[in-house]
């Protein structure tokens, strides 16, 4: 499971010698931990694997609202309710955060939506599973709230100021997120013989998807290297899912759930756990737009970016109004 990284020559990163002085002057500084702002010299394929990375992590958080507001309107009890209610605005809220952070790259937030729509750019392939039940929204919450911390944690270190500091932000909700799931389980877990066998079944749906969430072993990840030298990455997807499953079973077994991996077991000399290959056929049949629920939840995207285009419309033709009538207002007396 832990082979040594084979580096191709397309994975290989350029030495300081190999690179031009601005170049060279750039990596140093990533080199001492300063932060790149919006308007500094950054190379070309910098600022593109940011567009990327940050716009797909918009994408996802937007995408992301879709399987747990499918529970708002049958969430168990009023405060049930609307925590979910709480917790769905957080994710378009982080939306928001993200692409502002993706524009200062000199994209519009209008065509990476467009990217998105025409099924161009990705988002995370764990919102193409359905939620069937309400563990769903526990297990949602405790595991790819889990996973997502896990990843926007380190984060918060990279080099990009404006992703640096939306990640900040961010952490400190997804925390919560990641409590409310975790509540629901607990909850559901001291109740009934049904409603633990309803959490155990959304731990057996949700646990892969959620180790999927890191993406592909750093041998099989194309972006890895370069992205760690520029420390738009801080640590590996291989290192970051071994932190969430030492993080996770544990948490498991305190509520009597059962990690769905015949191969899970506690190494001592590593002082971590062992566990089971991931099913990476289905994650690239997933991204590949073949997963439960990749058309539905396109086609809600569609239907909302579609349904808002009167209110887009509106919104700029008041701002056109309102800089006109700036612009020719007499300057008010002092
Ligand atoms: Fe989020
Ligand atoms: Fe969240």
């Amino acid at each position: 499971m832990y082979a040594q990284m084979v580096k191709t020559d397309a994975d290989r990163v350029k030495s300081l010698d190999e690179m031009d002085p601005q170049e060279r002057a750039f990596q140093q500084r990533i080199d001492a931990g300063e932060k790149i702002e919006p308007k500094e010299w950054m190379p070309e394929p910098y600022r593109k694997t940011l567009v990327r990375q940050i716009s797909q992590h918009a994408h996802s958080e937007v995408v992301g609202q879709l399987p747990e507001g499918n529970w708002i309107t049958r969430a168990p009890t009023l405060e049930r309710k609307a925590i979910l209610l709480a917790k769905v605005q957080d994710e378009a809220g982080h939306g928001l955060y993200l692409y502002c952070a993706a524009e200062t790259l000199g994209v519009s937030r209008d065509d990476l939506y467009e990217q998105l729509l025409a099924g161009r750019a990705k988002y995370s392939s764990i919102f193409n599973y359905p939620t069937l039940s309400w563990a769903d929204i526990g297990a949602i919450g405790w595991l790819v709230d889990g996973a997502a911390i896990m990843n926007q944690v380190q984060l918060q270190k990279t080099s990009y100021g404006p992703y640096s500091r939306a990640m900040i932000r961010i952490c400190k909700e997804e925390s919560f997120h990641q409590r409310q799931g975790y509540d629901i389980m607990m909850k559901l877990c001291a109740g009934t013989a049904e409603q633990k066998a309803m959490a155990q079944d959304a731990i057996d749906r949700w646990w892969w998807p959620s180790l999927m969430m890191f993406g592909p072993s750093d041998d099989a990840s194309v972006h890895s290297v370069q992205s760690m030298a520029w420390k738009i990455k801080i640590l590996s997807n291989d290192e970051l899912r071994q932190r969430f499953v030492d993080q996770t079973v544990p948490q498991a077994e305190f509520i009597g759930l059962k990690v769905p991996d015949p191969d899970l077991k506690w190494n001592e000399k590593r002082q971590s756990y062992d566990f089971g290959e991931v099913d990476w056929d289905e994650f690239f049949q997933v991204l590949a737009g073949n997963g439960p629920c990749n058309r539905e939840r396109m086609a809600s995207r569609t239907r909302a970016w579609e349904d808002g285009a009167w209110f887009r419309e509106a919104l700029t033709a008041h701002a056109d109004k309102a800089a006109k009538r700036k612009a020719t207002a007499p300057i008010a007396a002092e």
